[in-house]
């Protein structure tokens, strides 16, 4: 009998006190199972039979579901998943920071074809992703989860020409498609059968640009922003445009503002008009230079975008009272949290696409900060993975 769905969405059991995981298994069903793998303190398994099915169970809209590792609840209905997922959270928050929280939940108005960032592996000239739990391959002709630009470069993959390696293809509001292949073949790709097909604006093969730009521009909000092939981005356009809403309604009128972990500066420039003053910190070169030639085009001068690791760099900053952070899954370093406490500023807006580290850095944060609000974001729709958001206010 599965007791419960775990933070990946994978039904829980125990059998003789062992914990087992099981894929595309529901609270409450009876099913016979195989071990796949087998850890010291775990295992995992997959369903080989359902004895008894959950009322909540689903047929899945998309054909791959069983197999393919990319969704783990298309067998619930968008509310059920959800539900279960904001719980997860407050779970966490609850059991790893001692905090209770009753977060907004912000749903995805689009729930399918959302992603604008898919990344597509080629195994023996065949295109697709892994199997859940496996490095095997299963051949895909369409992702739910991908915007439609992005399906239809998947139906022109051919041309490609490649025996082995990996593709991201992001696609943009104007349905334009960028590649990036990383990859040990030589380069075959037939360019001009694929510019026929599909909105091609760059292909970057192994680091080096073959065909138009290694970037393109991204329209969110009404405002332009420059996007690197290898530059962070949030995938999904709707729910970072409510991310950019929620910002504008926290953050005070002539706030000094320090947005850490800034990629090519999106939150920080969605605020800027409120804003006297926004810092930008990010690590990675190629995002920053994009940062400030984002604030150039929209014309944003009260901003200023620095390279390096935010959480030493922030120290050189003075008279800060506004401190978003948007860091990567690993969470806030220790150093990190030592300095952010040190600046005392009066708000902290936290974003976050890992619960468990939001908790644990809460857990200290807690110590001079009261959560004042908390949303949680279903950026990535039937995955298991999803955006959370707590505003922070000085004790
Ligand atoms: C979740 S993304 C958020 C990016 C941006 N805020 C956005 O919404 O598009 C995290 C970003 O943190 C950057 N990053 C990771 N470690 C960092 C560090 N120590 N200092 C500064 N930036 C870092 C990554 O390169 C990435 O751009």
């Amino acid at each position: 009998m599965i007791e419960k769905l775990d933070y990946n969405l994978r039904g829980v059991t125990h059998i003789d006190g062992k914990v087992i995981f099981v894929d595309n298994a529901l609270p409450g069903e009876e099913v016979r199972i195989n071990i796949i793998k087998e850890e010291k303190n775990y295992s995992i398994a997959e369903v080989t039979e359902y004895i008894n099915k959950s009322p909540k169970r689903i047929k899945s809209k998309c054909p791959y579901f069983d197999k393919c590792g990319g969704c783990t609840i298309r067998n619930l209905s968008y509310n059920d998943g959800l539900n279960y997922k904001k719980e997860n959270v407050i779970e966490i928050i609850k059991r790893n920071a001692g905090l209770d929280i009753n977060p907004n939940l912000i749903k995805n108005d689009q729930k399918d074809l959302y992603r604008n960032k898919v990344e597509f592996k080629c195994v023996n000239g065949k295109y697709g992703f892994y199997v859940r739990n496996s490095h095997n391959l299963i051949e895909i002709d369409r992702c739910l989860n991908a915007e439609e630009p992005i399906n239809k470069m998947i139906m022109h993959l051919e041309d490609l020409n490649l025996e082995n390696g990996k593709i991201t293809i992001k696609c943009n509001n104007n349905e334009e498609i960028l590649l990036n292949i990383e990859t040990d073949d030589m380069c075959k790709i037939n360019i001009d059968h694929l510019r026929e097909r599909v909105k091609l604006v760059g292909i970057v093969y192994n680091g080096n640009i073959i065909y138009g730009n290694d970037y393109f521009m991204e329209n969110i909000d009404n405002k332009l922003y420059k996007e690197s092939y290898n530059s962070f981005f949030q995938v999904n356009r709707y729910i970072n445009n409510k991310l950019f809403s929620i910002l504008k309604e926290t953050v005070d009128e002539g706030s000094i503002v320090m947005d850490l972990c800034c990629g090519v500066g999106t939150l920080g420039l969605s605020i800027a008009d409120k804003c006297k003053k926004v810092y930008g910190i990010e690590i990675v070169e190629n995002a920053i230079k994009d940062a400030k030639f984002n604030a150039k085009i929209n014309n944003v001068n009260n901003v200023e975008f620095l390279l390096g690791d935010a959480f030493s760099l922030m120290e050189t900053i003075k008279d800060i009272d506004t401190i978003i952070i948007d860091p990567p899954r690993n969470g806030i370093s220790k150093k990190g949290i030592k300095n952010i406490l040190k600046k005392e500023v009066d708000k902290i807006i936290y974003i976050s696409c890992n619960p468990i580290t939001l908790a644990r850095d809460l857990n200290i944060l807690k110590e001079k900060y009261d959560i004042e609000k908390s949303y949680i974001l279903d950026m990535f729709s039937y995955t298991h993975h999803i955006e959370s958001l707590v505003v922070l206010e000085r004790k």
